[in-house]
């Protein structure tokens, strides 16, 4: 299906006017819809929402036209939108499927879908129909440039991206153009490339009628298309799917097992400025005989501090199937089906890679002697946006890094917002096994701590200096103070380095 023209700026903007005058946005749509509908809506179930649209409004026809890809009467489109200029510049056709009232039905080009931005923002994603998050039956024939919407990576991404104002940012592989729109409101340069052309044309389109200004959009592969260039903030949620070959390109690198997530991030390291971060979403073999967090390791290029995430493993069994799945290969003859699914276990038998790690990878540029790079895992609940988290993050390893024990013993600490206590151990004990410190904002860490750790932690208010505290606790449990000094500063720079404790003064 081609797209609409991208070259008539003046079309973009009264059809977003037109949009916003019957409230086509997030909350009208949740509105209308209600809540199970809307959120069925971005899992690609469309049943709901059809039963949600059966009235005869205008926020109903638009649904129907722009999401769920329904044929709506040329006169109930025209009351609502600049029918023949849309005609004209392709976003919408005539209904040429001789159904019921044909040749006065009109169906969209695209999905046009409303999202939400941080403040408040009234937002459009344009990307192909029908997939807005892959489809719930999957992908099945569709072309392999085929550009999809808004997923849960996508807005993973968005939110973990650290959204200080910036002079430049790059978007590879930009789809639809949501992190090139999110990265519009901070930054003054963006640049947004792809592989795909048809996904810079939609990316032209979602920032258009998002009301965003424009990029610089450059096709090619990788960090082809921008030469030399650097930039303060370097984005990408990119094709890191590990599979037997390049078939979709928005999810098929086209590179072997991990090699597109390894050189994505082992070359952002000579497009940074100083300072600048670079963060993406990543998949990662766990091969035999290999420590995944070694490989990982080895990926982060120098003169910059990492901070390497692994959200999710899923056995290579699990992988292929989810896979599968998205590209509709459940929905083929089955014989057809298992062919391919052996080819996937065919590819990791000749890996040597039982697992595949899910995460997030930040870089920053710091030019640090020693950079810190730390590699973890954290499956669990987090609270998003994570910018500031993420950028808190390196501001503790800069401060770690600055300040050894007997400095950390002088300095005065102030216990985080929100950060809880838990005892664990069998009911009606007296004493608990283990105490956890549990954060509730954030990456919501919790960390299991030593009696003296959490008496520390409670008592940090920022009036006592580290020191001044273990000495006390050292008296109060008949400790010697020296051999307390000696062995406590591990556990304050965990505590530390996971944002339980704050420096006070910095
Ligand atoms: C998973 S989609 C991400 C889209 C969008 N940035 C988002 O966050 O939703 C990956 C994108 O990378 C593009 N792509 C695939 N191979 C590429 C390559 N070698 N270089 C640059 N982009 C590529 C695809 O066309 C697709 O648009």
């Amino acid at each position: 299906m081609p797209l609409p023209s991208s070259d008539r700026a003046d079309v973009s903007a009264r059809l977003r006017e037109a949009l916003l005058a019957v409230d086509f946005t997030a909350d009208g749509l949740l509105e209308l819809l209600g809540a199970p509908a809307y959120t069925a809506l971005a899992r690609s179930e469309t049943v709901p929402a059809l039963r949600a649209t059966r009235g005869d409004g205008a926020l109903a026809a638009l649904v129907r036209l722009f999401l769920l890809q329904d044929s709506v009467p040329h006169a109930r489109v025209a009351d609502v939108l600049p029918v023949d200029a849309l005609l004209d510049s392709g976003w919408l056709v005539a209904d040429s499927k001789g159904a019921a009232g044909a040749g006065s039905g009109l169906r969209a080009t695209v999905d046009v879908r409303p999202y939400g931005g941080p403040d408040g923002e009234d937002w459009f994603i344009v990307s192909d129909l029908g997939c807005a998050v892959g489809g719930a039956g999957g992908i099945g024939s569709r072309d392999e440039g085929v550009v999809l919407g808004v997923g849960g990576a996508s807005t993973t991404l968005a939110g973990i991206t650290v959204r200080t104002p910036v002079a430049s940012a790059l978007d590879i592989g930009t789809g639809s153009g949501i992190q090139a729109l999110h990265a519009s409101r901070h930054a003054t340069r963006v640049t947004a490339t792809d592989l795909n052309p048809r996904a810079l044309h939609c990316t032209r389109l979602t920032l258009a009628l998002s009301g965003a200004p424009e990029a610089d959009l450059r096709e090619g592969s990788l960090y082809e298309p921008v030469g030399d260039a650097t930039y303060d903030l370097i984005v990408s949620n990119p094709p890191f799917v590990i599979s037997p070959g390049a078939r979709l390109t928005y999810r098929d690198g086209g590179m072997g097992g991990d090699d597109l997530c390894r050189s994505i991030v082992q070359e952002a390291g000579a497009r940074l400025n100083e300072g600048g971060y670079a963060q993406f979403l990543a998949n990662w073999q766990h091969v035999e005989g290999e420590e995944w967090t070694e490989r990982l390791r080895s990926w982060v290029p120098r003169g910059c501090d990492a901070w390497i995430v692994q959200r999710e493993v899923q056995d290579v069994t699990q992988y292929a199937e989810l896979w599968l799945r998205d590209a509709g290969d459940h929905r083929t003859d089955p014989a057809e089906y298992a062919a391919r699914y052996d080819a996937w276990l065919d590819e990791f038998e000749a890996r040597k890679t039982r697992a595949v790690g899910f995460g997030w990878i930040t870089l920053r540029k710091s030019g640090a002697a020693e950079p810190s790079v730390t590699v973890e895992e954290w499956p669990h609940p987090v609270e998003q946006p994570l910018g500031e988290a993420v950028q808190a993050f390196f501001e503790r390893q800069d401060y770690l890094r600055d300040h050894d024990d007997a400095a950390l013993l002088a300095a005065h600490f102030k216990l985080a917002g929100e950060v809880v206590q838990e005892q664990v151990g069998l009911p009606g004990a007296e004493d608990p096994e283990h105490v956890v410190l549990r954060q509730h904002r954030g990456m919501r860490r919790a960390t299991k701590v030593d009696t003296v750790g959490a008496g520390f932690a409670g008592v940090c208010d920022g009036s006592l200096s580290a020191g001044r505290i273990l000495d006390a606790i050292a008296q109060l449990m008949g400790e010697d103070p020296v051999l307390l000094r000696d062995r406590t500063p591990a556990q304050i720079r965990l505590l530390v380095e996971q944002g339980f404790l704050e420096p006070v003064g910095r």
